[in-house]
């Protein structure tokens, strides 16, 4: 219940936002993405402890910067995104999983998105495992930065800064949902805020596997593609330089949950950067099918993890990024970009315990299925 006098407070700090800060032009937070900044809210909590580096076979770190809702069409347009292909791989058949955004950041972690068709609050239970579980198993260090959350480990729906807009949403947050992460107090202080990237960058203690969310503008999903791109030229432009972020082992996956137009099959717009990228492969075109899944099985495979026994194990939906793939003597499924792909533009058909339309059992994981880390089922151990 919100009492009278709280909801008229709600709503004059909304009216004020709404016509005080609505702005289509990207304003820095800071002079420089390692800066700390009173826009982010939260003080820092300090940096991460130092650990050690668990190598990799073809990169040891691993990157995931998401945008939102854009066409592939729309973003190959932007001069931003021209600019970073040529530094990288575009993958040109690199597709989402449904509409709308939260099942495919929630399919990120937990390699299924369990039927979900909306943004909702959900949770899901402690006994089914995420990726923090697989890196967490070998010893690798993982964290999501989530722009402009307020405090380390926040657990409510969104957060609407002094200036009255709402730049933080949860249901862009891929591990919040999950009970295994949000019931352990270790694990949620590892969803931190980017004053922690900052202090991270800052003293060379950015983990091994982290996901990066950018705040509702700045991932062009209240303001379009060309206001993300202005984001990325402040932001990952710079970070590109520096040892502490992108090293020679460093691989990035630069993508968008879901394209705009349903009507359409779900491609989206993605490039693979970093220095792990091999030179000769710099502005190359990579027309290999991938989804939000590949993330999942090419970690897997670069670090011979455990699978978690849901779609990472699917081999039409989980292709390895194809030159770590080539690295490693991985074979994928052969599928290119062309028709006759998996329809993913649907929404809410698939039968799933976060489906109240068509409600079925958590499926239980794929006890026998071997991942492309070679390895079997997590929960096995
Ligand atoms: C390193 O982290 C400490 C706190 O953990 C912080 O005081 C300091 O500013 C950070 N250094 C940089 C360069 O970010
Ligand atoms: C593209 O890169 C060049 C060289 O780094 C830079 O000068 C230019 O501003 C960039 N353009 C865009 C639109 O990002
Ligand atoms: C989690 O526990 C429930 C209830 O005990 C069980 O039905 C389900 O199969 C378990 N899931 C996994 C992934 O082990
Ligand atoms: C610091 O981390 C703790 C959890 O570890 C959290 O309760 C607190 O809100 C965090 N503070 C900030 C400013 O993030
Ligand atoms: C909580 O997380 C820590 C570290 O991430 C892990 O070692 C521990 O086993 C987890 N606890 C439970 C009950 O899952
Ligand atoms: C999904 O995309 C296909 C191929 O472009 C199109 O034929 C179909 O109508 C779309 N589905 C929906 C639900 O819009
Ligand atoms: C694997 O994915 C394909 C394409 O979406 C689907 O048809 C198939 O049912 C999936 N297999 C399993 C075991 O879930
Ligand atoms: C991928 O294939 C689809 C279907 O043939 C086509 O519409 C789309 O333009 C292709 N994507 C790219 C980036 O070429
Ligand atoms: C489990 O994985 C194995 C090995 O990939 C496969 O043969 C089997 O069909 C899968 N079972 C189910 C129920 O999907």
């Amino acid at each position: 219940m919100i009492s009278p006098r709280a909801s008229l407070f709600v709503l004059s700090v909304l009216g004020s936002g709404v016509f005080s800060t609505k702005t289509t032009t990207f304003t820095q937070p800071a002079a420089a993405p390692t800066d700390t900044s009173t826009f982010y809210v939260g003080a820092s909590n300090g940096s991460l402890p130092k650990t050690t580096t668990v190598p990799g076979l073809v990169f040891d770190r691993f990157v995931q910067i998401w945008l939102e809702n854009t066409d592939y069409s729309d973003a190959a347009a932007q001069p931003a995104f021209q600019n970073l292909s040529k530094d990288g791989i575009t993958l040109s058949g690199y597709y989402a999983l449904t509409h709308p955004s939260e099942p495919n950041y929630i399919a990120s972690a937990g390699g299924s998105f369990w039927g979900l068709a909306s943004d909702d609050d959900v949770t899901i239970p402690a006994n089914v495992s995420t990726v923090v579980d697989l890196l967490e198993a070998k010893g690798i260090s993982w964290a999501e930065y989530e722009e402009n959350m307020p405090t380390d480990g926040y657990l409510g729906d969104s957060f609407t800064n002094p200036d009255g807009y709402t730049y933080y949403m949860r249901k862009h947050s891929p591990l919040v949902s999950y009970d295994s992460v949000n019931q352990n107090s270790t694990r949620l202080a590892r969803l931190r805020n980017f004053n922690d990237f900052a202090y991270d960058v800052g003293n060379n203690t950015l983990p091994q596997w982290f996901f990066v969310t950018p705040n509702m503008k700045d991932d062009g999903h209240d303001t379009g593609v060309a206001y993300a791109s202005d984001w990325l030229n402040y932001w990952l432009v710079p970070l590109l330089q520096d040892p502490n972020f992108n090293s020679a082992r460093t691989l990035i996956l630069l993508t968008f949950d879901e394209n705009s137009n349903y009507g359409i099959n779900n491609e989206v717009y993605s490039i693979l950067l970093g220095g792990a990228v091999p030179t000769n492969l710099k502005g190359t075109i990579d027309d290999t099918y991938y989804t939000h899944y590949s993330s999942l099985s090419t970690v897997q495979n670069n670090w011979g993890l455990d699978n978690l026994g849901q779609q990472d194990c699917n081999k039409t939906l989980a292709n390895v990024f194809q030159f770590v793939a080539d690295m490693t003597g991985y074979q994928n499924n052969g599928m290119k970009n062309g028709t006759g792909l998996p329809l993913t533009n649907i929404t809410g058909t698939i039968p799933g315990p976060l489906n109240p339309t068509y409600p079925a059992p958590w499926p239980a994981p794929n006890t026998s299925c071997v991942g492309a880390g070679g390895g079997g089922y997590i929960g096995s151990k």
